[in-house]
């Protein structure tokens, strides 16, 4: 592939006995946000950690930016922005001092190092706070400063590990705005999490992870089109059921009927056209429609169908 800014081939990490990632491959592209979706102990952190050059892995090989991981690690290093699951920040130290820490690392000093400072700060919304210690701060304006940490020194591709867990709405809103505005300045975007929603909304494409193995990856349509069709809940006036069901079974798009509590529940090929086919029988036959309900599958119902169980507990 031609743009890919991460590649990651077969690669095999274990703990011990514990497998805890088992032939994964995938590439990233440039100006990519790729989604890594998986439930607890799926092997995110541990994939997050190789890529970050942080765990060296047992078998397979990764590609970054061109170069290889194990012979290139310092080529590598400044190209990445780690923002790591568990927060990396010194309570004491003011959100200032945090960020001069970290740029200190990746050798930035004097004006460059306050203008990335000042800079990050702003991107992330904290310019006036910066002279605050982080113990002060909310768990989300916590989570925003690690982000900023992450991209203290202009890496061109940013790994998040669940940068949303524990924060209030306003912050995770502000962080998907800014993800979005990275992916638009042409960062190529790792993003783990277990929440199916944020994969949908951010990433170009997800990976659907469990047991350390990778089980689907696509674009969101594309996962959700693996199960295709959908459900319509409809009720209808109860006088109506019993001569409108045949001519609902008759449907084109319709696959299944079944009738619950005055509900009738409809199993579809594909839900727009059902639902389109049913409005027009209900006004053909001037018959009211008192409730409906349409499910389409999203990214839990792929999951619950590769693994036959729920993303969350
Ligand atoms: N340092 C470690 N030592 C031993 N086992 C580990 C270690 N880190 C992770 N594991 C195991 O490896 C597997 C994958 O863990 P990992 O942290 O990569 O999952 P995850 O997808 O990030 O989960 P979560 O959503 O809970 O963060 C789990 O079974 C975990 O118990
Ligand atoms: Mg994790």
């Amino acid at each position: 592939m031609l743009h890919s800014m991460i590649e990651i081939h077969d690669v095999v990490k274990k703990y011990g006995d514990r497998v805890a990632v088992n032939q994964v491959s995938f590439c990233v592209q440039k100006g990519e946000i790729f989604g890594l979706l998986g439930p607890n102990g799926a092997g995110k952190t541990t994939t997050i950690s190789i890529l970050a050059a942080l765990l060296l892995p047992d078998e397979g090989a990764v590609i970054i930016g061109g170069y290889d991981l194990m012979r290139e690690t310092s080529q590598i290093k400044p190209l990445i922005g780690f923002v790591p699951q568990e927060l990396a920040l010194y309570p004491t130290l003011s959100a200032w001092d945090n960020l001069a820490f970290f740029g200190r690392i990746y050798g930035l000093r004097g004006t460059a190092l306050k203008e990335r400072i000042a800079a990050v700060l702003d991107l992330v919304g904290l310019r006036d706070r910066a002279k605050d210690a982080v113990r002060t701060f909310s768990g989300g304006m916590k989570r925003r400063l690690n982000i900023a940490a992450g991209l203290i020194h202009r890496p061109r591709i940013l790994l998040l590990d669940e940068p949303t867990v524990g924060v209030d709405p306003q912050s995770r809103h502000f962080i998907f705005e800014h993800v979005e505005q990275l992916r638009s300045e042409g960062m190529t975007i790792l993003y783990t999490t277990h929440y199916m929603e944020e994969a949908e909304r951010l990433c170009d494409r997800v990976a659907i992870m469990d047991e350390g193995r990778i089980l689907a990856l696509d674009t969101t349509k594309a996962l959700i089109g693996l199960l295709g069709g959908g459900v319509i809940y409809v009720r209808l006036a109860a006088e109506t059921i019993e001569t409108l069901l045949p001519a609902i079974r008759a449907l084109p798009h319709v696959q299944a009927i079944s009738a619950q509590d005055g509900r009738i529940k409809i199993e579809t090929k594909d839900t727009h056209p059902a639902l389109q086919e049913l409005i027009e029988l209900c006004i053909s036959r001037d018959v009211s429609i008192l409730s409906l309900e349409v499910l389409e599958p999203n990214l839990e119902s792929v999951f619950l169908h590769l693994t036959g169980k729920r993303l969350r507990d």
